[in-house]
C-alpha cells in the first residue's frame, strides 16, 4: 500500500515509518524541514515538502495515497496558547485528511489517547475525554471516526501517556525534562496514580495492525504497561540523574499538570485478542535506565 504519513520523523513516526517499509509497504512522508526530508529519504521513503498548517500540501499526500497514518503534532506543552495552537493547527489538517479520502474506503489511521476513567481501568469501548486542555484534539478524532459512514476506514490508535524509546518520550520524557532543568524530579500529589506506556516500537506494530485490517469507526490501545506508579518513574528518573525525588505542586508541571495527577491506567485486552497485537519490547521502567545524566 502506498501510505501518507504525517509525523513521520518523530519518535514514534520513525518507528510506524520504519514497521511500514519493513512489510512491503511504500511511504510518502510530510517533511517541514530540509533535515526531516533528509531523515524520510534516509529511512527509505518519499519526502513531501510542507507542513501541517500547508493544507494543499495535505490534501495533495492523502490523494496520492492508498492509506493515511496521522501522527503529526507539535508537542509543545510550554503554555496554555501553545497547546490551543497546536490543537487548532492539527484539526484544520486533519480535516482537510478526511475530506480527502470521504467516499474512497481508504484507511485513515489517526492518533488519539487512552481515555481516563474514574476508579477503573479504561477499556477501547470507553468514549474520550472531549475537555481539558487537550479535549479538542479527541473532538477531532471522534469527527474523523464519524466519517466512517461516509466511506472513509477511519481508525484511531489511543496511545498511553508514555510512548518511549530509549528512555526518552511521553509524559515520562515531560517529567525528565523539568527534572533535568529544576534540580528535583517531582511528581504530583502522592505519586500513586498510574501512567500506561508502551515502547514506540511496539506502538508502530498496532499502526500497521490497524492500517491493513482494522474495520471503520474502531479504536484500539496500544498499551504495554497497563499503569505504572508515577513515584516510581520519577524514582528511577531521580536516580538516573542523581537528583532527590519530591512530591511538587501541579503548577510545577505547566498546562498539562492537571493531567499528570490524574490516576489513567488503561487495558488493550480488547486489541491484542482481537488484532492480535503483542508488546515485546522493553517496559518503561525498564527503559528510563537508558537515561543519562
Ligand atoms: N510520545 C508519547 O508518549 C505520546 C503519547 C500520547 C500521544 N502521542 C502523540 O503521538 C504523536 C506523535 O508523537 P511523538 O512522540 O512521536 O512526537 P515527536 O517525536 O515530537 O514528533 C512529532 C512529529 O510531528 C512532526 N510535526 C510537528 N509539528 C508539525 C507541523 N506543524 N507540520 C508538520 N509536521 C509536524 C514532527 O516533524 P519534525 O521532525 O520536522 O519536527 C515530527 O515528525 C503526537 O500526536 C503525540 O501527541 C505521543
Amino acid at each position: 500500500m502506498q501510505v501518507f504519513v504525517t509525523g513521520g520523523t518523530g519518535l514514534i513516526g520513525s518507528a510506524v515509518v520504519a514497521e511500514l517499509l519493513g512489510h512491503g509497504h511504500t511511504v510518502l512522508a510530510l517533511a517541514r524541514s530540509d533535515a526531516s526530508a533528509l531523515a524520510v529519504e534516509r529511512a527509505g521513503a518519499q519526502p513531501l515538502r510542507g507542513g501541517l498548517a500547508d493544507l494543499d500540501v495535505v490534501r495533495a499526500g492523502a490523494a496520492q495515497a492508498e492509506g493515511v497514518v496521522h501522527l503529526a503534532f507539535s508537542n509543545d506543552f510550554s503554555s496554555a496558547d501553545a497547546v490551543a495552537r497546536a490543537v487548532a493547527e492539527e484539526t484544520a489538517a486533519v480535516t482537510v485528511l478526511g475530506e480527502s479520502l470521504v467516499g474512497t474506503d481508504r484507511p485513515l489511521v489517526t492518533v488519539s489517547g487512552t481515555p481516563w476513567v474514574l476508579g477503573s481501568v479504561s477499556t477501547e469501548a470507553d468514549p474520550l475525554p472531549t475537555g481539558g486542555p487537550v479535549g479538542g484534539r479527541s473532538r477531532t478524532v471522534v469527527a474523523i471516526l464519524g466519517l466512517s459512514s461516509q466511506g472513509v476506514r477511519s481508525v484511531a490508535v489511543r496511545m498511553p501517556r508514555t510512548v518511549h524509546n530509549e528512555g526518552r518520550g511521553g509524559f515520562a520524557g515531560l517529567l525528565t525534562d523539568i527534572a533535568r532543568r529544576s534540580g528535583v524530579s517531582g511528581y504530583p500529589g502522592d505519586g500513586a496514580q498510574r501512567w500506561p506506556a508502551v515502547h514506540a516500537l511496539d506502538a508502530a506494530v498496532l499502526f500497521r495492525l490497524a492500517l491493513e485490517q482494522a474495520p471503520a469507526g474502531t479504536s484500539w490501545h496500544a498499551v504495554a504497561d497497563e499503569g505504572d506508579a508515577v513515584r516510581d518513574i520519577a524514582s528511577v528518573i531521580g536516580r538516573r540523574l542523581g537528583l532527590p525525588v519530591e512530591s511538587l505542586p501541579e503548577e510545577n508541571f505547566g498546562p498539562l499538570g492537571s493531567i499528570f495527577a490524574m490516576d489513567q491506567p488503561s487495558s488493550s485486552a480488547h486489541t491484542r485478542e482481537a488484532l492480535g497485537w503483542e508488546p515485546t519490547h522493553p517496559s518503561l521502567l525498564d527503559d528510563l535506565e537508558n537515561i543519562r545524566p
